[in-house]
């Protein structure tokens, strides 16, 4: 595996992978990799020919200095995690190589960043267009891959491709869980054990939102059930839990035949910030 911290060389061995036709594919990640992480480099292993992964904690969409300063940096495991899965390129920029000044472009995201993440997290997804649309310019993927984990994310990067006219394909692909059912994220890191098995009632929550409302519960029932599940444990503090339409993200109020919802939820496990969701249709 070829590992990248500066644009310039990575640029030119991509433009020449790009002349000789072949077709990249981009892995966007934070680093401490896991089984998640692993699904979107093996898919894009086999969708495209030069797989990049970029591994860059991303200053400006952390609201918050103690999560930016307590996100884990595992930079030597990762690149052994990324080479026994094959990826052929680690794209690894410092923070003054992305941003050698402070940048001045921010995204605005209407509606759909005013609920769930984008209203407890300030600013979030202006900073994560803004790095997303630097690393589309810098590697020009045929795809990129991202998870459904982060599906609010998904979606406002969906609507920036396109509302910018950005000439790729995006995959969302689908969230990988421990076999407690917990989804697997680099914030589990931070998790004792007992911390993890209390987390595992997040996905148990959304499981119950969800046999709710295909026994046709409406939405404010389900919503009162999902909470009072919850509020058996008092070391989990939920943030939110809202069904959203998956492609406006707005609050839906009843449920429409043939229209699929997202159940999303977020939730602190002591210090830890969790998110979950599960995509559901009648
Ligand atoms: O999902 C993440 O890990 C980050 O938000 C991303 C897409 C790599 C941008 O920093």
């Amino acid at each position: 595996m070829k590992v990248f911290h500066k644009i310039n060389p990575l640029k030119d061995v991509l433009n020449h992978h790009r002349s000789n036709s072949l077709k990249i594919g981009l892995v966007p990640t934070m680093g401490a990799l896991h089984k998640g992480h692993a699904s979107l480099i093996n898919r894009s292993m086999n969708e495209t020919d030069v797989t990049v992964c970029s591994l860059f904690v991303n200053p400006i969409q952390f609201n918050n200095t103690r999560d930016l300063d307590t996100y884990p940096r595992t930079l030597e495991k990762d690149i052994h995690f990324l080479e026994k899965l094959g990826c052929h390129i680690l794209f690894n920029p410092s923070v003054q190589e992305m941003y050698p000044y402070p940048p001045v472009v921010e995204f605005g995201f209407g509606e759909m960043e005013k609920s769930m993440e984008g209203a407890f997290r300030e600013g979030h997804f202006s900073g994560v267009a803004l790095v997303v649309a630097k690393l589309f310019n810098l590697v020009k993927p045929h795809k990129a891959y991202f998870g459904q984990k982060d599906l609010q994310q998904f979606v406002i990067v969906e609507k920036m491709v396109k509302d910018m006219n950005i000439d790729l394909e995006l995959v969302c692909a689908p969230i990988i869980r421990e076999e407690s059912g917990l989804a697997v994220s680099s914030r589990n890191q931070r998790l004792s054990e007992a911390q993890k098995a209390l987390a595992a009632n997040l996905y148990k929550a959304l499981q119950l939102g969800q046999q709710l409302l295909a026994e046709n519960h409406d939405i404010s029932s389900v919503k009162r059930e999902v909470s009072n599940f919850l509020s058996q444990w008092q070391d989990i503090c939920p943030e939110y839990f809202e069904i959203v339409n998956t492609c406006t993200l707005k609050t839906v109020d009843y449920m429409e035949d043939g229209k699929e919802v997202a159940l999303c939820i977020a939730a602190y496990i002591g210090s830890v910030r969790l998110i979950d969701n599960i995509i559901f249709k009648k």
